[in-house]
């Protein structure tokens, strides 16, 4: 099977998570965009979702399914997201895609949080991923200069917006022993919007697909 009929598979055993939700929190990127198109064979059924990306937003709302803004919801019951690197404790890596603030806010304001991945994310310790961090373009270079005192070394995602105006940059060489300790610490730097380590607030139900099982964490 390739990737993107891994990331398929995966995505079609998301669908039961959100048979009954009304109002559906979803992620951004290739896998998504699957979870995406599945939805759209059951539109019907659903009041909507939340989008944490305008091109998430755009897919939905081509296939007829409505995009409500997350201050008219609340809280969401479900939310379905990818990742760039999935840990045994179901702590991530997320923001290849540029989404990672939108996405941490729709994990936050969810009950229930199933990401969805091909086998290729799954590892043992996060970070050979580069972990990126949604910074406010002025702060860059400051911000850049201050993940390097934590052993990282920062690239800057050149002609690269994200949905909320802001900067990436893509950390390397980091070996994420303890997440949610660095999660706080990048989080304090002043100038950071996001980082992408979601283990403060982690998944709560992960599929992985191998092969032709999908493994559930
Ligand atoms: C976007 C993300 C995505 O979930 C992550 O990059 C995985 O993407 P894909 O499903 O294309 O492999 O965090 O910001």
């Amino acid at each position: 099977m390739t990737q993107d009929e891994l990331k398929q598979k995966v995505a079609e055993a998301a669908i039961p998570y959100v048979r009954d939700v009304a109002i559906i929190g979803v992620g951004t990127g290739s896998t998504v965009n699957h979870f995406i198109d599945y939805l759209a064979d059951f539109k019907a059924d659903i009041e909507g979702a939340v989008s944490s990306s305008i091109a998430s937003t755009e897919r939905l709302k081509k296939l007829g399914i409505p995009v409500f803004d997350l201050n008219a919801v609340g809280t969401l019951d479900v939310y379905v997201d990818g990742a760039d690197e999935i840990s045994p404790h179901k702590h991530l890596i997320k923001g290849g895609g540029g989404a990672l603030t939108r996405e941490k806010i729709i994990a936050a304001a969810s009950k229930k949080f199933v990401c969805i991945a091909d086998g290729s994310k799954q590892v043992d310790v996060l970070g050979a991923f580069p972990l990126p961090v949604e910074v406010i373009p002025m702060a860059r270079s400051y911000v850049a200069r201050e993940l390097v005192k934590l052993g990282g070394q920062p690239v800057w995602r050149e002609n690269y917006i994200t949905d909320n105006h802001n900067e990436i940059l893509d950390v390397h060489n980091l070996n994420i022993l303890n997440p949610i300790e660095l999660e706080q610490i990048i989080n304090n730097i002043v100038g950071v919007v996001t980082v992408g380590i979601f283990a403060m607030r982690p998944a709560d139900v992960v599929l992985v697909s191998v092969g032709n099982d999908i493994i559930t964490l």
